[in-house]
């Protein structure tokens, strides 16, 4: 047998088992084999497209292919290693515009190589690869300044974004049909550089509470510009693997757009139809003030709370005072449970791994949808580090950014304690109005020290 009948056998294995890894990593119960399929199908592909590279009988291609994995992976291992749970959604923004980079130089590299020679096919597998590409670098740049805060998360609203956006794509189309018929390295300059400026406008076009979304559509992107890149370098399992990250991610993001009562196409537009401004310099009057003492005496007369957690306690690492807290109520009779929002956090289920990693029992932690209706009978809600995921604005203002996001209605139960630091917005910039709301009072500090004060209180009364 000949070397590419073995990589394309080997190839369509590692294609089985990339479908296998996704369909494993979509439950928590099969996520660790499904991670496993993947690994085995990356080494797999590895392994065979080195082996193709030797078998042709160059040497330095093999040495730099070997140089290049080696670095990747050593710089790869070190960063997953030290990366905080927090910082997780900016490293991958970071690893996506990556991908995004990699498609367009692959797509500079297929003009320079078959210059005037190439034919219409080929030209347009250039183009789209150079688009894609450097719209999902720069998009996942801005993606990875505003997750890492170094960019403000408020939408960027310049005069007429919508039709900036509109009309690169129209500009985009008649390059490509320019190119096609001569294929001029000034048109290929063009269009990176309106590939480039695009992905930037795109992602700065959208709101801080729509990034989760934004990330899921880049992971999209960048499985298209793999997949771009694979019709370019005539690698099957590029296509395969690169059409499966876009078709997940795609799905993905239509599945937390309609969980979220956003416009898919908003959201991929760059924010297309969406007008309103911040309405931050509102005066929502005065907030009034608790102590961690106060707090738990408060708590001992409830007998139901609901904990809502947020961002915050990530910060604060404090889901462990959080447990013991929750275990000491529901020890003296007090019916304690969670509410989690499907963004709290900074990346999907971001609070559950948190809590389970506490040891918070499983059946005391419920979604959104379940607990909601419930918060108007709850005797006191202990919202931790969150913010925008319980903002009333949401539900109660129009004008709001993040109008029309479902959110945890905490400020229906009778009594409310914010645990957070100061009186700063949320991610998505926008003041809550709930903390100025009559049943509701704040407890400023670091959530972690906080409900450390609470626990010793309540410790030192008898059960
Ligand atoms: P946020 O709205 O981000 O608010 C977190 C709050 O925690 C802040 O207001 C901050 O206030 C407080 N905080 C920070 N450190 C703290 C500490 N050590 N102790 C006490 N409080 C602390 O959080 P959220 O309600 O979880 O909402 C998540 C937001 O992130 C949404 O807008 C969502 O769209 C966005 N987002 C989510 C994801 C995913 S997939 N979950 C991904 C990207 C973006 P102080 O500074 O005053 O303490």
């Amino acid at each position: 047998m000949d070397i590419l009948s073995i990589s394309g056998a080997a190839y369509l294995v590692a294609a089985l088992l990339f479908i296998l890894a996704l369909a494993g990593l979509s439950k928590h119960e099969t996520a660790s084999q499904g991670w496993v399929y993947g690994v085995a199908g990356m080494v797999l592909a590895l392994v065979t497209t080195l082996l193709q590279v030797a078998d042709a009988g160059r040497v330095t291609p093999v040495i730099v292919l070997v140089a290049a994995v080696a670095v990747g992976a050593v710089i790869g291992l070190w960063r997953a290693k030290v990366v905080e749970m927090t910082g997780m959604p900016e490293l991958i923004a970071l690893l996506h515009s990556f991908v995004g980079l990699a498609a367009a130089l692959t797509g500079w590299n297929g003009h320079l190589e078959a210059g005037s020679y190439s034919d219409g096919i080929h030209r347009t597998e250039v183009f789209v690869g150079v688009f894609i590409g450097a719209v999902t670098f720069t998009g996942s740049i801005v993606a990875f300044l505003k997750l890492s805060a170094r960019m403000k998360s408020a939408p960027l609203m310049l005069p007429g974004k919508n039709v900036i956006n509109v009309g690169a794509l129209v500009i985009f189309m008649t390059l490509t049909v320019a190119y096609c018929i001569t294929p001029a390295l000034g048109l290929l300059i063009a269009v990176t550089a309106l590939a480039l400026a695009l992905g930037w406008h795109l992602v700065a076009s959208i709101g801080g509470g729509d990034m989760p979304v934004v990330v899921s559509m880049l992971n999209s992107y960048s499985g298209w510009a793999a997949a771009s890149s694979g019709f370019l370098l005539q690698n099957d399992l590029l296509i395969v693997t690169g059409a499966l990250v876009g078709s997940s991610g795609a799905y993905l993001s239509y599945v937390m757009c309609k969980a979220m009562n956003r416009s898919f196409i908003s959201v991929i537009a760059g924010g297309l139809g969406i007008e309103a401004g911040p309405s931050s310099d509102q005066d929502y009057g005065e907030y009034r003030e608790i102590s961690a003492e106060d707090t738990a005496e408060v708590l001992l007369s409830a007998s139901s709370v609901v904990i809502t957690p947020g961002y915050g306690m990530a910060v604060a690492q404090a889901q462990y005072p959080v447990a013991e807290l929750t275990r000491l109520l529901r020890e003296k009779g007090v019916d304690v449970r969670f509410g989690i929002h499907p963004v709290a956090g900074r990346l999907p289920g971001h609070m559950n791994v948190l809590l389970a990693e506490a040891k918070v029992p499983y059946d005391i932690v419920l979604e959104m949808d379940e607990i909601n209706d419930d918060l108007v009978d709850t005797d006191i809600v202990l919202v931790i580090g969150a913010n925008d995921t319980v903002n009333p604005a949401a539900a109660e203002d129009p004008a709001s950014p993040i109008a029309g996001m479902p959110v945890l209605r905490v400020w229906e139960a009778k009594n409310v304690v914010v645990f957070k630091r100061s009186m700063a917005t949320g991610y998505a910039g926008v003041q809550n109005p709930l903390f100025f709301r009559e049943n509701s009072q704040m407890l400023f500090g670091d959530a972690k020290t906080r409900i450390e004060e609470i626990v010793v209180a309540l410790s030192r009364v008898p059960a």
